[in-house]
This record gives C-alpha cells, structure tokens and sequence, in this order.
C-alpha cells in the first residue's frame, strides 16, 4: 500500500471536471477501501478558496453525482487542502511546495505525489517546468502528471507542449487522459479478443468485411462553444476516442498484457493507418454540420446559433470516415467510423460485419441471409450482441436473424464516473497501458492533420447539411453504399 500512498494535487479544482468526475471518483476509491488513510488531496487554483470552502464543494459535488455517501464522509474530507495559486508565479509554486510537505508529514504520505492538470492547456507547459524548477517533483517517491484533452490542437503544437512537459517529466511518468480507454467495454475489446477462440481466428480480411464504429451525442456544445469552434468533432473525437478503439480493433495480439507489450501494438497500427491525400478526401471522408432540428421531441438550435459559436462557423460538429490499415490482417477491410453531436441518440457501439457465406442456399425469397455481426455495446448499454442465422418458423427453407444479447450492465452509466474513478485508480498504481503513449498522440495527428489541411483548403459550402436529431449528412451513407455496405441501424 505504501505505494500507492500519494498526494493528488488537482490544478483546475474549482472548474467543472473536478466537480463532476474527480471529486467522486476519488471518494468512490476511498469509500472502497483503495486509498486508504495515508494519501492527501490539494485542490489548486485562482480562486480565493479555504480548505473549508473546498471540502464543502466537494461535499455539494458527491451529492449531485447522485453516489452513495456513507458515514465515512467526514474522515474523507478531512484529507482535502486548498492552495489559491497563480500558475505564471514562481511564489506559488514555493506555497505548494510547503503545503505538500506540510500534507506529507501530517497523513505520513511517503514522497508520492500525483500533479493532475484538469485545466486549460495552455499553461501545461508552463505547470510542469514550474514544477520541476521549484523543487516539487525532487522528492524521495514517485511523481507522476495527469494531463487532460486536448494534447495540442494539431501534430507541431502536441510535439511543442510534449517537449515542454517532458522537460520535467519522463515518458512513463505522463499519464495522458484518453477517457474512452477508461470506459468498461471499451477494456473489454482485448478481452472479447484475446480470450475467445471463437473470434480471434476470424478477426481479419479472411471474414471480416468491414467494422464500423458510431459514436453518437445528442448534446449540443452546451457552454462550450469557444473551445468546440475552433476545435470541430475531428480534433474533440476522432483524433482521440476514436483512433483508440481502431487502434484496440485492429492491433495484433500483445506478447503478454503488458503496458509496453499492449502500447506497441496499437503504436503499429496506428502507423499501418493509410494516409489520405487532399484530392482524395472526399471518397473517404465527410464533414458535416447540424442546423435546427428536433432531437428526442424537443426544437434545438442550429450550431452557428449556440453561444460563443461564429454565425458563419465553418466547423464541423460530424465526422464520418473510411480508414484503411494497410498491413496483411486487415488489408482490403475498411473500418467506417462517425461520430457528431446533435444527432438521433446518444449512443457509442462497434458492429463487426463478417463476410457472407460463400454461397447462399437459402435464396428463394427475396431476403438475403443476413451478415453475421457482432455488436460491442460501449455506452449507454454495455455488453455485446451476435447476430446469427436461424430457420424461420414456417414450411419454406428460409432464414431468419437471431440476436444474442449479452447485457454487461443494464443500468444506464451515463455520466457516472466510472471511467475516471478506474483511470485515477490505474495511475495511482503506477499502471500505464490504460493511458495513451506519446508516439499514439503524435500519429493520431499526423493521421487527422492531413483531412484537417484537406478540409481547410475549401470552405464547406454546404453546411449545415443535417438537421439536428438525424443521423448525420447522407454523404455519411453514400460512403459505405459505394461499397456495397450500410451502416447498421443503431438498436
Ligand atoms: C469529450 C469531448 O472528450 O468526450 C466532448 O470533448 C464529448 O465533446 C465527450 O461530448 C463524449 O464523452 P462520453 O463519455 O459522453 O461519450
């Protein structure tokens, strides 16, 4: 345990990831048992908070997260401190520092400590040399950076803020936070994978025809505006979450299931990604936009009418895409991807299409046999499904699809903090493969950069072209139609 003794310094402590996730996950892993007494929490930021002021925040956040609170509360508050800060100042580096010790000696915390930046990114850079400068990563334990989205906005400013925090950090001590990969089902594809013989031997382009990947919001951007316009769906999804789960889809199996093993197997695929060149963008990928529309029975708003957004916005606020892994599992298999907001349902699932039968026996009436697909349930629901063939219950030899549900956890998730609370856990253990490697980062750029530039060369002309509460543009389906495939409906 004395390892995982740690003090977790939250910069960004008034904002809101701290309140709606991390303030719960962490009582959630004291409430378990998983931190036990000896660790600290110091909440950093502008404001003129008290310690006080803070422990009733985070008493007002675990109400709101709707989590049981049990009469262990007070104990659990007991290890909150507040630092009003100025990330630019040198002298507010010093006051940490004397706090941290100060927390160190009173809750007996070995060294241990865990710099977590739940705030703006500019001031990463700036954060970790402070750090390094004023003596606070200097001590006898461990220390490590949790480091939240966006890491850089495009490939050259990522490689600029990575050398700034490796300046002060080494590699395998940056925790880079890709949530997604904190998500149940989504650590579930390598178990689905590499612990069932009836899906490894068949996972490649011998009977697999194509994978597609829908995640889908029906949230607008909120308050959020700022960020997401200058940002678009292909920076705030694709280049992260997404990209991830190709990467877990695709990878090759892991020597063993270690970080570095599970790491450089998605770093490979990543790299077999094939690059798609301007004049060929629009045969792969499709942008869109939503205007006004009707989402679950309620009238929304078109993007370029939210806050904060440009009344002539060129942004795009859906994504949907063809990539190619050009190595010899996947060669010839394309894995459609989409992603937007506004759209029909909030809803993230993968469907793996296996190739149809080499001959169909069962052609007399107008139905095809259908595909078999295995279904991965990421959010709200979690588990898979199989769609399998079965006789239809009448005198004719025909078929008839039969759907294998498999409910992981039928309560809906939403919004709990579940991926966070295993995320801080993970990298308070000092386990890393949930987290996304540098080289991950920097060819995810490398891969979006190129369909950025293609997109910014012409102005979307079109847009909005999808009515708020639909599935996206229909280019999205022409996509797959040039290919003879369909997106499969999204129950
Ligand atoms: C975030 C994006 O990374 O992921 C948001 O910045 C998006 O725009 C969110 O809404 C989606 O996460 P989840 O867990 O709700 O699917």
């Amino acid at each position: 345990k004395n390892q995982t003794s740690c003090t977790i310094v939250i910069f960004g402590a008034t904002g809101d990831l701290a309140k709606r996730k991390l303030f719960p996950s962490i009582y959630n892993l004291y409430t378990k048992g998983e931190l036990g007494e000896h660790f600290a929490v110091i909440g950093a930021a502008r404001r003129e908070w008290s310690h006080e002021t803070l422990r009733e925040k985070v008493e007002d956040s675990l109400k709101e997260s709707k989590i049981q609170v049990n009469d262990d509360l007070d104990d659990f508050l007991t290890h909150f401190h507040y630092i009003s800060l100025n990330v630019t100042s040198k002298e507010s580096y010093q006051n940490l520092h004397s706090l941290i010790t100060e927390v160190e000696g009173k809750f007996s915390i070995p060294g241990n400590r865990m710099f977590y930046l739940a705030m703006a990114p500019q001031f990463f850079g700036t954060i970790a040399s402070y750090l390094k400068s004023e003596g606070l990563t200097n001590e006898t334990g461990w220390n490590r950076l949790m480091i939240e989205k966006p890491f850089g906005h495009d490939l050259p400013s990522a490689k600029k803020l990575n050398n700034e925090i490796r300046e002060a950090f080494r590699e395998d001590e940056i925790y880079r936070i890709d949530h997604y990969l904190g998500k149940e089902m989504v650590q579930n594809i390598e178990v689905i994978r590499f612990a069932n013989a009836i899906f490894e031997p068949l996972w490649s382009n011998r009977y697999i025809s194509n994978v597609q990947i829908t995640s889908s919001e029906t949230l607008g951007v909120e308050e959020r505006g700022g960020y997401y316009d200058k940002s678009g769906a292909l920076r705030d999804m694709v280049q992260n979450h997404i990209l991830q789960m190709v990467a877990l889809l695709a990878m090759e199996p892991p020597i063993r299931l270690s970080t570095d093993e599970i790491r450089s197997e998605k770093i490979k695929a990543l790299r077999a990604l094939r690059p798609i060149s301007g004049d060929q963008i629009d045969q792969y990928f499709v942008r869109g936009q939503y205007g006004p529309g009707a989402v679950k029975n309620q009238e929304v708003p078109g993007y370029r009418s939210e806050p904060n957004v440009d009344a002539e916005s060129n942004t795009e606020t859906f994504v949907a895409g063809k990539l190619l892994i050009d190595n010899f599992r996947w060669a010839g298999v394309p894995f459609y991807i989409r992603t937007g907001k506004r759209m029909a349902e909030k809803s993230t699932k993968i469907v793996i299409q296996f190739k149809d039968m080499p001959m169909n026996l069962y052609y007399k009436s107008n139905d095809e046999v259908h595909p078999n697909l295995l279904i991965i349930h990421i959010q709200p629901e979690e588990g898979i499904s199989i769609v399998l063939n079965g006789e239809k219950l009448d005198y004719s030899p025909q078929t008839t699809p039969v759907k294998l549900d498999y409910a992981h956890n039928s309560t809906d998730k939403l919004n709990t903090p579940e991926a966070y609370e295993k995320l801080l856990h993970d990298a308070i253990k000092g386990d890393a493969t949930n987290f996304t490697h540098w080289d991950e980062v920097a060819l995810s750029w490398k891969y979006v950069d190129e369909i950025d530039n293609a997109w910014q060369q012409k102005k979307a002309t079109q847009f909005p072209n999808y009515e708020a509460g639909s599935m996206g543009p229909k280019e999205s389906d022409h996509l797959l139609a040039q290919d003879g495939f369909h997106w499969w409906s999204l129950d």
